[in-house]
């Protein structure tokens, strides 16, 4: 078992923490404890999943979840690519997701880590030597994201960084669902050439977690962002499970 304080210690420090749970029967029974025990509140469905007609479309409206989703669909031995850097909850407004949790049941036969980047310390880095970049990065119209699921497109524009109820917090992301405002010109262009350089792996301000079973990694979601590694699933899929809290965790 771990020592809460210990564990609230380190999010606060360096916004996620990585700590034995130990194995159980009920696969989100660590994720209701850890919620209950750090004073998450109800787990929280993002919006994207939350709508009759996208939830209706992918099959999956509930707080917790697997990962994957279709475990019996998983073919052994397959491989699953990995993702770019995000945070959770892809249409909510910046730090309105502040925590994930996700609790390992059996890990990838081969790779399958997943990258933290102290996406919210590389800022403070920018804000420090590049303040134009910065002021760019925290344009309300700076980043939008997307989601193309069935027929339904929805999307969500705001400020990379900012201050919510006064955290720096970021809605960081940057793949195939993000678009950065060209018209913000080269002061945003060097801000996201800085975060892609500062969250390169093996870099300052990135780390790789590959969760064992009964392993879990808490993430403030509003403080740092996370990318799952490529992977191969053994005979049995690889298996986490996940839930979200619109607060942050704190100790009892
Ligand atoms: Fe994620």
């Amino acid at each position: 078992m771990f020592n809460e304080h210990e564990v609230i210690a380190e999010i606060n420090a360096r916004g996620f923490c990585v700590f034995s749970y130990g194995a159980v029967a009920d696969r989100f029974e660590p994720l209701r404890d850890i919620a209950a025990r750090f004073g998450l509140g109800e787990a929280y469905v993002p919006e994207l999943y939350a709508s009759p007609q996208l939830s209706g479309h992918i099959g999956y409206n509930i707080a917790y979840s697997d990962i994957p989703r279709d475990l019996d669909g998983v073919q052994p031995g397959s491989a699953v690519p990995g993702q770019s850097f995000h945070v959770d909850a892809l249409l909510e407004p910046l730090g309105a997701v502040k925590t994930s949790i996700l609790y390992c049941v059996r890990p990838a036969r081969s790779g399958g880590a997943t990258q933290v980047f102290r996406a919210c310390d590389a800022y403070e880095e920018i804000r420090a030597t590049d303040p134009d970049a910065a002021a760019a990065l925290a344009d309300s119209l700076a980043l939008r994201r997307f989601s193309t699921i069935g027929e339904t497109r929805s999307e969500s524009t705001g400020p990379a960084f900012g201050w919510v109820d006064g955290t720096l917090s970021t809605r960081f992301a940057d793949g195939a669902t993000e678009e950065w405002n060209d018209e913000l010109g080269p002061d945003l262009e060097r801000g996201v050439k800085l975060l892609r350089e500062m969250s390169a792996a093996g870099g300052a301000y990135t780390h790789d977690v590959r969760l064992q079973a009964g392993e879990c990694l808490i993430i403030r979601n509003d403080r740092v962002a996370h990318r799952g590694t490529p992977y191969v699933h053994g005979m049995l899929p690889r298996h986490l499970t996940r839930a979200m809290f619109r607060s942050a965790p704190s100790a009892s």
